[in-house]
């Protein structure tokens, strides 16, 4: 990448998500079933087909009531005026009792092919989980075990790997693991060598 590309490539801002971002969205998630066939080890996990428009249009009301209502926190990157990432971290809601729940959110990140590998990623995650505290005590998240770059992105933010779950996964017939990891949100901060490529992010 030339000096040019790698500042073009900053210039992002952080925000947080809104209805007419909802094309642009079911965009990247569209285009997430045809890359899965380039990278079977995509670290996604995608329903059985493509998702119809109505599906996607019900996924979207939902994700924006949410984040008008909270608790969840959601975070949208956008380069050059068109979203191109995008971080959720929302209340855990397991088993019949979720409120015992409520003090973990699950994080997800998704940022557009296109975009990665420029730092977007990295600088969702720190504003959301800045924007975590107060709402959650821990935060944790799957990853494929085969994704050593976006795990090596959570280690560096002071995600702690606490489990493996053994083919949690099984795409096309193969299994695939996943690494449960961890983050106390309630004595963590920033660490400080984190940050420094989101130059851009405002
Ligand atoms: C993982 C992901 C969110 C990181 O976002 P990003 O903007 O690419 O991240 P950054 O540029 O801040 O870089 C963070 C790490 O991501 C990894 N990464 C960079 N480009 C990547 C790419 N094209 N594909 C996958 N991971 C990539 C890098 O290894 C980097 O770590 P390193 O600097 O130690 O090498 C993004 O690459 C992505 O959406 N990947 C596909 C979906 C996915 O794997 N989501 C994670 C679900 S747990």
């Amino acid at each position: 990448m030339s000096v040019s590309d790698a500042a073009a490539s900053r210039r992002f801002v952080l925000r947080g998500l809104r209805w007419e971002d909802a094309p642009a969205w079911r965009q990247v998630y569209l285009d997430l079933y045809d890359e899965v066939k380039e990278n079977p080890e995509l670290g996604l996990t995608l329903q059985e087909r493509r998702p119809t428009e109505a599906e996607e249009v019900a996924w979207f009301s939902d994700l924006y009531g949410r984040s008008l209502k909270g608790p969840d926190v959601i975070v949208v990157g956008e380069v050059d005026g068109h979203p191109a990432g995008l971080v959720t971290i929302a209340p855990a809601r397991r088993g019949a009792s979720p409120w015992e729940n409520s003090h973990v959110g699950i994080l997800g990140i998704l940022v557009a092919r296109r975009h990665r590998g420029h730092g977007l990623g990295e600088a969702l995650m720190l504003r959301a989980l800045e924007e975590a505290r107060g709402r959650f005590e821990w935060v944790r998240l799957t990853v494929f075990s085969v994704n050593s770059g976006a795990r090596r992105l959570y280690e560096r933010l002071g995600f702690r790997t606490v489990g493996h779950l053994e083919a949690e996964v099984k795409r096309n017939g193969r299994y695939l693991d996943e690494e449960l990891m961890s983050l106390d949100l309630r004595s963590w901060k920033a660490p400080a060598d984190v940050g420094r490529r989101a130059t851009g992010a405002r």
